[in-house]
């Protein structure tokens, strides 16, 4: 029988579940869903397209603020989803706002890094493009490099900002965000050795490293191509090691993402929410506030290193579910993070959790 989970149908019997998606190789490869990805979330939502199960979807992609991105999803997927529904990479970021808040900030990275640390609320942050253009001859490449005339142009609708920030090859840059994937590695590794070996002021001598944060880890993601592609795990690789060769003290730096245990707490804490809010009226609200409403969640990835591991750590409610969509393509469980079920798609894992909790 189905529990109903929107307001207009109440019953006392909640669904005592909740699930997380992995995007990339389970959802979408590229643009294009995958594994009865539109089949399997449909069978999340009642009749009259109210969310009836709590699910969110855990990324270690990004480039957009989260807004965006459930604008794209609900547009791919054909099901609204909630700006809320939508943790990313570097959503933890926005936990970091008080301490970096009016400080010039750098962000790297596809997409709008720049308009993502802004919706965080960071007041002082330059895209890394933005900022390597008040530099001369900062990268000795860029005369080969045809996207230059891109640059050139956002250069020039600046110009009026720029003005206003006369300051910036001088003022100390405070900590440097990687939002998403670096599109330009041989002019970031570059700028970012620059910013770090320096104290946050390139062209001058050595000083003490400012904090660097990437929004996750992952060596490798599914992507649309036959086998995996580089993901932001590699680029720090190239960067630390690079780093590590040019300046006495090593790179010290944190990743966010998956599968850091905190963003699992943080999962688990956005579905408590969407299942306070998706509803059983206010006196049913005020009794739950503070109980565990979730026996068990689900979390299906394609990464046994990413998604699986982290679940794994997290521990209880967690079950992990690996599909054979994306970097996982093995017959049998993966050796090292065995999830606690292997299944072909996502759809599978759905009919999984749906077939065991209603
Ligand atoms: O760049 C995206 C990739 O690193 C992983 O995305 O959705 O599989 O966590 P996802
Ligand atoms: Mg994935």
């Amino acid at each position: 029988a189905s529990r109903p989970f929107s307001k207009h149908h109440y019953e006392p019997q909640r669904p005592s579940f909740g699930i997380a998606f992995d995007i990339d190789g389970v959802i979408l490869r590229g643009h294009t869903p995958i594994g009865g990805s539109l089949q399997a979330l449909r069978r999340l939502y009642g009749d009259s397209g109210a969310l009836k199960i709590p699910f969110l979807f855990l990324t270690n992609g990004g480039g957009v603020p989260e807004s965006n991105r459930a604008r794209e999803l609900s547009r791919l997927l054909g099901v609204k989803i909630l700006p809320s529904q939508v943790v990313q990479g570097h959503s933890p970021f926005k936990e970091l706002k008080n301490r970096f808040e009016n400080e010039l900030i750098v962000a790297v990275g596809k997409g709008e890094p720049a308009a993502v640390m802004s919706e965080y609320g960071f007041k002082n942050v330059l895209s890394i493009d933005e900022y390597a253009s008040y530099f001369d001859n900062i990268d000795p490449l860029s005369q080969y490099k045809n996207w230059t005339i891109q640059n050139q142009i956002n250069k020039n609708n600046t110009l009026k900002e720029m003005a206003t920030r006369s300051n910036v090859s001088s003022d100390r840059v405070q900590a440097v965000f990687v939002v998403s994937d670096s599109i330009d590695w041989s002019r970031d590794i570059q700028v970012l050795c620059d910013i770090l070996r320096t104290g946050g002021l390139p062209g001058r001598g050595i000083g003490h490293q400012p904090p660097l944060y990437f929004a996750s880890d992952d060596l490798e993601y599914q992507a649309a191509f036959t086998s995996e592609r580089l993901g932001m795990g590699a680029f720090r690789i190239a960067v630390e090691a690079i780093f590590n060769r040019i300046h006495p003290n090593a790179l010290e730096y944190t990743s966010f993402g998956k599968p850091n245990p905190f963003v699992f707490k943080n999962a688990e804490a956005i579905l408590k929410q969407l299942w306070l809010s998706s509803s059983y009226g206010v006196d049913a609200v005020n009794n739950e506030e503070n109980s565990q409403p979730f026996k068990t969640l689900y979390m299906i990835g394609d990464n046994p290193s990413v998604d699986i591991n982290g679940a794994r750590q997290a521990g209880h409610p967690w079950f992990s579910i690996l599909t054979r969509t994306g970097v996982f393509k093995g017959k049998e469980n993966h050796a090292d993070f065995p999830a606690d079920l292997v299944v072909d798609t996502v759809e599978d894992a759905v009919n999984y959790i749906l077939k065991k909790e209603l």
